[in-house]
């Protein structure tokens, strides 16, 4: 492997640990610690897993969670959830309200995140904070994208100029990603399931984020020679082990840096949830730096 590795865990403790000391003067200074309701509607695997996740990393830096967090069962309805979301808008001790995707069918996704206050919206979800992002002037911001860019830092490389590809046009990543790569300044292309020719996007790429959700299909041989490769896709195999979206082994021959997965982005993610939690409290409290 020539590639150096964008170490994501590294990364995060790093900045996780900044953040449980300036919790601890924040508390210390304000009598109260940050508040993130976390919740959880049906039992699907992969959301009790990264809700658990979640829950574990707010104890770890002193944001309070449990007091908040609700489980729902999997026919809750979504009167029942924006009752719920109401009541965590009205409690000034909850500083953010987090919702896990994918939700139960009798609940509209976009009706739930609307819901949500902007100023409590960790997620970075409402359109509000996401026209913010597009209108230049970011306030909370999507934490994938944003761990994304926190990844891109450490390489050390200009952003200004540089092409990027985008693989996948979702709202939770691709296309807030494409917001954050254009406020820095990069000539951004995203490539979606209509795109004719992927292979010939990724091959011009000074950088690829991938994003698609579907395993392999960045081909290694596709990358440009000295690239950064940001593998944003979580998938598990038959055998119940996880891969990216792109495929590493070759990739890693030809890109400059990469992200390995798991242990790229993922810990990313949640650091910027906590870190998102930090600044909406410190905005409660009209103590932002
Ligand atoms: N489902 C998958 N990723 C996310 C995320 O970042 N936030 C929420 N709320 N749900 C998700």
């Amino acid at each position: 492997m020539k590639a150096r590795t964008l170490d994501g865990k590294t990364v995060a403790a790093r900045i996780r640990k900044t953040m449980t000391e300036e919790v601890a003067a924040l508390t210390a200074r304000h009598g109260r610690a940050p508040g993130l309701a976390v919740i959880l509607v049906g039992e699907d695997a992969a959301s009790e897993v990264y809700v658990r996740n979640k829950k574990k990393a707010c104890v770890d830096c002193g944001i309070e969670s449990e007091a908040f967090s609700q489980t729902l069962p999997a026919n809750t309805t979504q009167q029942h959830l924006l009752g719920l979301i109401a009541e965590l808008n009205a409690n000034p001790k909850v500083d953010g309200i987090l919702v896990q995707m994918p939700l139960p069918a009798q609940i509209n996704p976009e009706t739930v995140i609307e819901a949500i206050e902007p100023d409590k919206d960790v997620d970075g979800f409402h359109p509000y904070n996401v026209g913010r992002l597009a209108a230049r002037i970011p306030s909370l911001r999507s934490c994938t994208p944003y761990g994304c860019m926190k990844l891109l830092e450490e390489t050390g490389i200009d952003l200004h100029g540089q092409e990027v590809v985008v693989v996948g046009a979702s709202n939770i990543v691709g296309r807030p990603m494409a917001l954050e790569l254009l406020l820095a300044g990069a000539t951004v292309t995203v490539v979606h399931k209509f795109t004719r020719d992927l292979q010939s996007h990724v091959e011009r790429a000074d950088i690829v984020v991938a994003a698609a959700g579907k395993p392999g299909l960045v081909k290694g041989a596709w990358i440009k020679p000295g690239a950064v490769v940001i593998d944003v896709g979580i998938n598990r195999l038959p055998d119940g082990s996880l891969t990216g979206d792109v495929e590493f082994a070759p990739a890693a021959e030809r890109a400059g840096w990469i992200t390995p997965v798991p242990g790229g982005v993922g810990p990313m993610t949640i650091t910027m949830l906590l870190a998102n939690t930090v600044q909406a409290f410190r905005e409660h409290l009209g103590d932002a730096p």
